[in-house]
């Protein structure tokens, strides 16, 4: 075979081990190093919210499928950005932006709106200048009650 045929073959066979995966995250809008987040998420968020997403029915709810149901319903998505969990968090703009992201697409892939815009870092920098304090649990019981109910399992 010739070198050049050789590397044709080769990066056809590169080029379908990569596809499947590039494919489905493709749709992770704002997802640009995925591994990166899935390790923030790990230092970060899943001493409370589980590897899971599951939370604990002592004190964390559950992200998963709930959390981008905050998407939509006016006010929802600035929630996201502003509770302390996210908000207070002890990693720069750019890589929490991608962090919540990830967490959306990860947990809730399901409520993702088609239109959804993904989180910048400006705009979570800006959210986060405004973190939520004891006001928190009336915003969310407010904006839950705005959803739509889960359809009977
Ligand atoms: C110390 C425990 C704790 C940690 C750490 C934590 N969270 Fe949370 N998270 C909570 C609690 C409790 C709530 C419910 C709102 C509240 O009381 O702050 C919440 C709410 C949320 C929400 C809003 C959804 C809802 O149902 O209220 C998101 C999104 C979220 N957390 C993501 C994250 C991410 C991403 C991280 C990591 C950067 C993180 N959390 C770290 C405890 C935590």
């Amino acid at each position: 075979m010739s070198p050049a045929a050789r590397l044709a073959l080769f990066c056809g066979m590169a080029l379908a081990v990569a596809m499947p995966l590039s494919a489905g995250l493709a749709s992770w809008r704002g997802v640009t190093n995925p591994t990166q987040a899935h390790i923030d998420y790990m230092l970060k968020c899943q001493g409370c919210h589980q590897p899971n997403g599951a939370g604990n029915a002592a004190n964390t709810p559950p992200l998963t499928n709930e959390v981008a149901r905050f998407l939509l319903v006016p006010g929802g998505r600035e929630f996201l950005g502003r509770v302390p969990g996210v908000a207070s968090t002890d990693l720069d703009d750019a890589r929490l932006a991608e962090l919540l992201n990830w967490t959306l697409y990860r947990f809730d892939g399901a409520h993702v709106p088609a239109d959804f815009r993904p989180y910048t870092a400006a705009e979570i920098g800006a959210l986060r200048k405004a973190p939520l304090r004891l006001e928190r649990l009336e915003t969310r019981n407010r904006l839950i009650a705005q959803m739509e109910p889960h359809p009977k399992q």
